[in-house]
């Protein structure tokens, strides 16, 4: 449909063309070029159902492999379902029916010698199922962390950083996009008890059910209870637990207190992350966004290029890019000085001539002589070391300059 037909055309069904499928629908063609050496095949819509449009029997007809992103029970089960049984790997994003009907599916995706994949059904773009199903086939899990719902780890990051209500930081997070116009889902822990549910199935090979999974939201807190933990440094997050009790597996999402320490705690906006922990690697995790159409449709990409062909150990380069030594960095300076009048003020000229500019000062006095410590704003590292090879040779330096790169928050 977008891409000229040609004899290794890829044709891909799409189900939905939402917030996601629009999405993806349009990553296709930017990608299809780069797919086609990758994989000797050139992926293009094939067609789209929607609501009032398109016939789900003939972009069956006509596809190799269906994308899924209607969500939802029905009518999602049943053209998944029917794409299997004709022989069609499908993608899908749909945690809702994984959930519940996962067993079914997967029991046809096995018995049809067909591929389900669904990246992104948990946590976004961030690749736990992947990881969970091929990198970490050989460890015995233990247990399963998860952050895997942003818009509550969005209104709990606000409400301790703002001091809102539940009821404001949720306004705030409609208007910003990151909850649903009907948030119930996300706020009462339903959405994270789905992917719980999904990510439990996995790394336990173990049937999970939502229903089995015991969940708690967050309408219940108030203000004062985050306020209480930040004076204890305690961070309050929704966290999702999948762990072995035993020869039990205990399912299961609450709101929780963490330590500083904890590999969640630092997880904030409407960031997922998922840790998993087993004997064999200690501790693993992995965090990024969790939602997005654009976000979402590149991991939906990602296992359409899976289902493709499996990628090949050495794959060929599919473009040139120029390696480039001088980079941009934002510098920590270290001074040991002579304390005299005028110090500053030439350390500060020598900075300036090569554009670099200071974030902040401090200046210490020590008997006769003085420390400055300085944080520079990014600059490009070449200018950067220009500066400090003048610097070094002010006769007031006591010891040679010292320099560390600071790595800044970038997304915040
Ligand atoms: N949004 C996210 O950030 C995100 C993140 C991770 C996973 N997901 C999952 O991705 C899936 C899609 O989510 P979304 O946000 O893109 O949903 P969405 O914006 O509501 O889009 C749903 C699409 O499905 C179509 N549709 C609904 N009912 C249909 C039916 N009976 N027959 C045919 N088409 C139908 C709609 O058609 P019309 O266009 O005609 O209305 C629309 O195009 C869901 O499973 C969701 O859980 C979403």
């Amino acid at each position: 449909m977008t891409s000229p037909e040609t004899d290794n055309t890829f044709h891909v069904g799409l189900l939905g063309y939402g917030t996601v499928g629009a999405a993806f629908a349009a990553l296709v063609p930017e990608h299809a070029p780069r797919i086609e050496v990758l994989t000797g095949l050139r992926p293009a819509i094939s067609g789209v159902l929607r609501r009032n449009s398109g016939s789900f029997d003939e972009i069956l007809e006509r596809s190799d492999l269906i994308v899924e992103l209607i969500g939802g029970i029905e009518p999602a089960r049943d053209y998944v379902l029917r794409a299997m049984r004709a022989g069609r790997h499908v993608v899908t994003a749909n945690k809702q029916l994984l959930s519940q009907y996962g067993e079914e599916l997967w029991d046809v995706a096995r018995a049809e010698g067909v591929q389900l994949r669904f990246e992104g059904a948990v946590a976004g773009v961030v690749p736990v199922i992947r990881v969970l199903q091929e990198s970490l086939a050989g460890a015995r899990i233990d247990r399963v962390h998860g952050i895997v719902n942003g818009t509550t780890n969005f209104i709990l990051t606000e409400m301790a950083r703002t001091g809102m209500t539940f009821a404001e930081a949720l306004a705030e997070a409609q208007r910003l996009g990151y909850a649903e116009a009907d948030p119930s889902e996300d706020v009462d822990g339903r959405d994270a008890a789905a992917k719980m549910a999904i990510l439990a199935r996995l790394a336990f090979d173990t049937p999970v059910h939502l229903d089995q999974v015991r969940y708690e939201g967050i309408e219940q807190i108030q203000p004062d209870d985050l306020e209480y933990a930040r004076d204890l440094g305690l961070g309050l997050k929704l966290i999702g637990t999948a762990e072995r009790t035993g020869d039990a597996l205990s399912v299961r999402v609450h709101p929780a207190f963490l330590y500083p320490g904890h590999p969640l705690a630092s997880v904030s906006g409407p960031f997922n992350a998922v840790t998993v922990e087993s004997e064999a690697i200690t501790e693993i995790t992995m965090s990024g966004p969790g939602a997005g159409g654009p976000q979402t449709a590149s991991a939906v990409l990602g296992d359409v290029i899976s289902a493709m062909i499996p990628p090949a150990s050495t794959p060929p380069t599919t473009g040139v890019l120029e390696l480039v030594q001088d980079v941009t960095s934002a510098f920590y300076l270290h001074l040991e000085v002579a304390d005299e009048p005028g110090v500053l003020a030439q350390v500060a000229q020598l900075l300036a001539l090569q554009g670099v500019s200071v974030k902040s000062v401090v200046q210490k006095g020590l008997g006769d002589q003085a420390r400055l410590v300085m944080v520079a704003h990014p600059v490009l590292e070449s200018r950067f070391g220009a500066a400090m090879e003048q610097i070094a040779r002010l006769e007031f330096l006591r010891a040679p300059p010292r320099a560390i790169r600071v790595l800044e928050e970038e997304f915040g």
